[in-house]
């Protein structure tokens, strides 16, 4: 079977600290502002960047992730703001699909259209999409993510009773901070579980390239009045962690699926 090399790109700093510190022969390549981190996580070749903020960030870190070190896979992982009032904080999002909210080239083509694309929604590929999911499901099977925390830490981040939810992203060049802006995104956009600002851009890169991609997402915040404080919180005390085991185990049931 040809060689796998799994790119994994992190939203937030303090994530990719901690997934760095897990790979193997380590080595670094400095370009374009960014640190890629080469080595493997259980004998998986893997190449871990951070993506920096905002869609064109994003989608010029997977890029170079594609070209220059040829990733056959793609894992993004990182926090996003809720906007279904079904989520909680510390639930995990997995996109089974990616819409982009603040493109909008009306009326030359419809609303969130992506230009020569003629989509609106970009999907994951379905086999990594289940991998994600049934090892996430795993993960938080009697409280295994709580023990990881200390008391209060659970109770403060509703962490006894954190869920996995599959459904849509949408992805734009805002931190959503009012309960008005959730509303005006529900109105056009019902379906839509959270908000965040990379997924759909990086989303767009790997169906271009025909790379395989799969979009994970804790929640940090209810994209209200409190979102920042609750970002902040969430992502200094508990984000951080979680990204670490949410990658660790998914690497080792990719093994499983890559090699057996
Ligand atoms: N990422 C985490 N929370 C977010 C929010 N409220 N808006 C946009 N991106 C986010």
């Amino acid at each position: 079977m040809a060689a796998k090399r799994i790119g994994i790109l992190g939203a937030m700093p303090e994530e990719i600290n901690g997934i760095v510190s897990l790979l193997k022969g380590r080595s670094e390549v400095i370009k374009g502002m960014r640190t890629y981190y080469i080595g493997t996580i259980n004998d998986i070749e893997v190449v871990v960047v951070f993506s920096r903020w905002g869609k064109v960030a994003s989608a010029t870190t997977v890029t170079h992730l594609i070209v220059e070190f040829g990733i056959t896979e793609l894992i993004f992982t990182g926090v996003a703001g809720a906007i279904s009032k079904d989520l909680n904080i510390g639930d995990i999002v997995i996109a089974n699909s990616l819409v982009q909210h603040d493109l909008d080239a009306r009326p030359i083509m419809k609303q969130f259209e992506i230009p020569l694309l003629g989509k609106t929604i970009l999907y994951p590929s379905e086999k990594l999409f289940n991998i994600v999911v049934s090892s996430t499901n795993e993960l938080i099977k009697n409280d295994g993510l709580a023990n990881l925390f200390s008391l209060s830490e659970c109770h403060a981040f509703s962490l006894f009773n954190q869920k996995v939810v599959v459904g849509q992203i949408a992805s734009g060049d805002q931190f959503i901070s009012s309960s008005i802006e959730k509303e005006k995104l529900l109105k056009v956009i019902p379906n839509v579980l959270c908000v965040e600002m990379e997924g759909a851009a990086v989303a767009q890169v790997c169906y271009e390239y025909n790379i395989p991609f799969v979009i994970i997402r804790t929640i940090s915040d209810s994209a209200n009045e409190n979102s920042i404080i609750d970002f902040k919180e969430f992502t200094a005390k508990i984000a951080s962690k979680l990204g670490v085991i949410i990658v660790q185990k998914l690497v080792n049931n990719l093994k499983n699926d890559f090699y057996h």
